[in-house]
């Protein structure tokens, strides 16, 4: 599992710090209107409200225009509308936000390299899951942290993303020593500014990370074997028609081949 993570996000490096802290700000107001749960997703040939936080790159980021959110999630759900005959619109949020806003039926899939977990799935239905993934330690070159347990033993501090898989780890390990941003390039910027020892993240995103900024992914993940992560699709409760759609196309798409040309695309 490792060796194909990093095959399929050695595409990182051309994602900057820069461009992760550009869209810290960046917010989609387009769509104002409340919509009102079941309406967007029943209508055929309507569209299909996307939210994400767009720091996440390979997954999501924000393209070197600046305006314009690209990445492995993008291409997925494109394909998926396609197939479904919707349009996709995309809104960046704060990652801790975007299940909650799914929930309310702000927005009708929440598409963000979500982890599948039980104390989500109390909230929302996930899809089935598109991609494994795990928790890694990113370091300045040259760290003091070079393994698990040095992070665990010594009074280093951890970056976070505020409410991800990342931040429940850490937090559960390293108490106090964890500081949550609420976007990524504000954590990148606390690790590159010597304000936090190390991050803990998603092993492709670390990779991206690392490539662009001349950082250091430790070989080992942070936790063990049994700590994979699944990325789903969050869809609201009361919308089981899209997910069964999504699931549907979801199948083909693994059929035919879609994901190995998607991992392949993103593996640079
Ligand atoms: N997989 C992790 C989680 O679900 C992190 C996801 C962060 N995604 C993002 N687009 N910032 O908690």
């Amino acid at each position: 599992m490792k060796k194909f993570l990093a095959v399929a996000m050695s595409v990182a490096m051309v994602f900057g710090v820069a461009a992760c802290s550009s869209s810290d700000k960046t917010t989609d107001t387009k769509n104002e209107e409340t919509t009102t749960e079941g309406e967007a997703t029943d209508a055929e040939g309507g569209v299909l409200k996307m939210g994400t936080s767009a720091d996440f790159p390979p997954f999501e980021s924000y393209d070197d225009d600046g305006k314009t959110i690209v990445g492995y999630d993008v291409d997925m759900m494109t394909e998926i509308c396609n197939r479904i005959g919707m349009t996709l619109e995309i809104t960046d949020m704060n990652f801790d936000s975007v299940v909650t806003a799914v929930q309310t039926g702000k927005i009708d899939v929440g598409v963000s390299g979500i982890t599948i977990t039980d104390e989500r799935k109390e909230n929302v239905d996930f899809s089935d899951s598109y991609y494994v993934a795990a928790q890694s330690i990113l370091v300045p070159e040259g760290s003091a942290i070079t393994s698990y347990q040095d992070l665990l033993d010594g009074s280093y501090t951890a970056g976070v993303q505020l409410g991800t898989t990342g931040d429940i780890m850490a937090t559960e390990k390293l108490g106090d020593r964890v500081s949550q941003y609420e976007k990524y390039g504000d954590a990148l910027a606390a690790l590159l500014a010597g304000k936090v020892d190390c991050m803990v993240l998603d092993t492709g995103v670390a990779d991206a990370f690392a490539k662009a900024n001349n950082l250091v992914v430790l070989e080992e993940p942070f936790g063990g074997e049994e700590d994979a992560e699944y990325y789903g699709i969050a869809v609201s409760k009361d919308n089981t028609e899209l997910l069964d759609k999504i699931n549907a196309a979801l199948a083909d798409m693994t059929a035919e081949g879609f994901f190995d040309e998607l991992n392949e695309k993103y593996a640079g």
